[in-house]
């Protein structure tokens, strides 16, 4: 009902709209104001979690791209070596587990069939398991040794959104907790990023005040075939995150590259008046793969592409090669995926609407996927 939606027309827009509350709400009691974390409820003791050799990450879909991400940031903060892989592939190829490998199972729902065999098989082979959730006693973190739920509330919109973000979340926690067990010296980086992940729904809610262009830009691309992203390091799957919104919502084609790879193939793909959607990473900490990124956006649009840029507030260098430039707020790289996904939901949600589709029940769609 429209009760239920609080006003908004679909619940995608509303849950979109309740980000900076469900990051609140999952940060809640775990990271204190002085910067300590507090994980004991993941049911995991310290000494578990010093004895890990080998962290592997299995999810499905958007849940797998948090996990790509989680792979980012918990081999900089902890080096522990760290893969992650799609569910349904996962127990099909033999992988090599041990008491000493600590499998993390994101899953929104708890339910995803693909997941929980995988969570099974790793289990049979004596792996540890710990379940990243947004839905209290559902299978997966029944099934798993540990959990660490997200906090977004319930999400009825067949697209996740915030339970993505706060995926994301969680595993930061996850990363920056594993490096404290494990006395890792929390340098500077570490602190600034906990300063910052506190800072999460602010920075969000910055990126919901300014997004009414997006939603213009989408509107004009209803008519297009394709629309590729691009993106290097946490950019990458974030860029995955983007096409994969557009497919599921705007049943569109998108595809995303590693902005590195262009020049092995994907290239020739660049066209006159193609969208080309690029995250680029802040220019500040590690500007030389801000400024590999500027190259590619140059490449593209010197072949004809229209080069949609999301970059960092004031971040001038990437001026002169933009068509559109979608603005978000500075925030260390590891972060950035959190600020950077918003305008992606916004673009895909919208362009959706635009062409007259049903965003909280895609066409083949179901909001768990309890078959294999
Ligand atoms: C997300 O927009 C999709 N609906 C889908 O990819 C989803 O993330 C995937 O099926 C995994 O679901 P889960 O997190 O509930 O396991």
């Amino acid at each position: 009902s429209a009760a239920e939606k609080d006003g908004f027309d679909y619940f995608m827009l509303k849950e979109i709209v309740e980000q900076p509350r469900a990051i609140a709400d999952t940060l809640l009691g775990r990271l204190s104001v002085e910067g300590d974390l507090t994980l004991d409820e993941m049911r995991l003791s310290p000494a578990e979690l010093r004895s890990v050799e080998k962290i592997v990450i299995i999810a499905c879909g958007t849940s797998y791209h948090a996990g790509l991400i989680a792979k980012y940031a918990i081999e900089h903060w902890c080096r522990i070596p760290c893969e992650v892989e799609v569910a349904s592939e996962f127990r099909y190829r033999d992988p090599i587990l041990d008491r000493q490998t600590l499998v993390i199972a994101i899953s929104q729902s708890g339910e995803s069939m693909d997941t929980l065999m995988a969570v099974r098989y790793a289990r049979e082979q004596r792996a540890k398991v710990l379940a990243i959730c947004n839905v209290n006693g559902s299978t997966i973190p029944r099934e798993s040794d540990g959990v660490l739920y997200t906090h977004a509330g319930p999400e009825v919109g067949v697209a996740a959104t915030k339970t993505f973000i706060t995926q994301l979340i969680a595993c930061y926690l996850i990363g920056l907790y594993l490096a404290q067990v494990r006395g890792l010296k929390f340098g500077d980086e570490i602190d600034a990023v906990i300063a910052q992940l506190a800072t999460m729904p602010e920075q969000v809610e910055k990126v919901l005040n300014t997004i009414e262009p997006v939603r213009e830009l989408a509107r004009s691309l209803s008519g297009a075939d394709t629309v590729l992203f691009l993106g290097r390091h946490v950019g990458y799957p974030v860029a995955m995150e983007g096409a994969l919104k557009l497919k599921e919502l705007a049943y569109m084609h998108a595809e995303a590259f590693a902005a590195g790879e262009l020049k092995h193939g994907p290239i020739a793909l660049i066209e006159e008046g193609l969208p080309v959607v690029v995250v680029v990473p802040s220019p500040q900490g590690r500007s030389v793969l801000h400024d590999k990124i500027v190259s590619n956006i140059q490449e593209v649009r010197a072949r004809g592409a229209r080069t949609i840029v999301i970059a960092e507030e004031g971040d001038e260098s990437v001026r002169p090669y933009s068509d559109v430039i979608i603005e978000i707020p500075a925030v260390p790289t590891l972060l950035q995926p959190i600020v950077a996904t918003v305008p992606m939901q916004v673009f895909a949600c919208e362009l959706a609407l635009a062409k007259g589709n049903d965003v909280d029940q895609p066409r083949n769609l179901a909001k768990s996927v309890t078959v294999e």
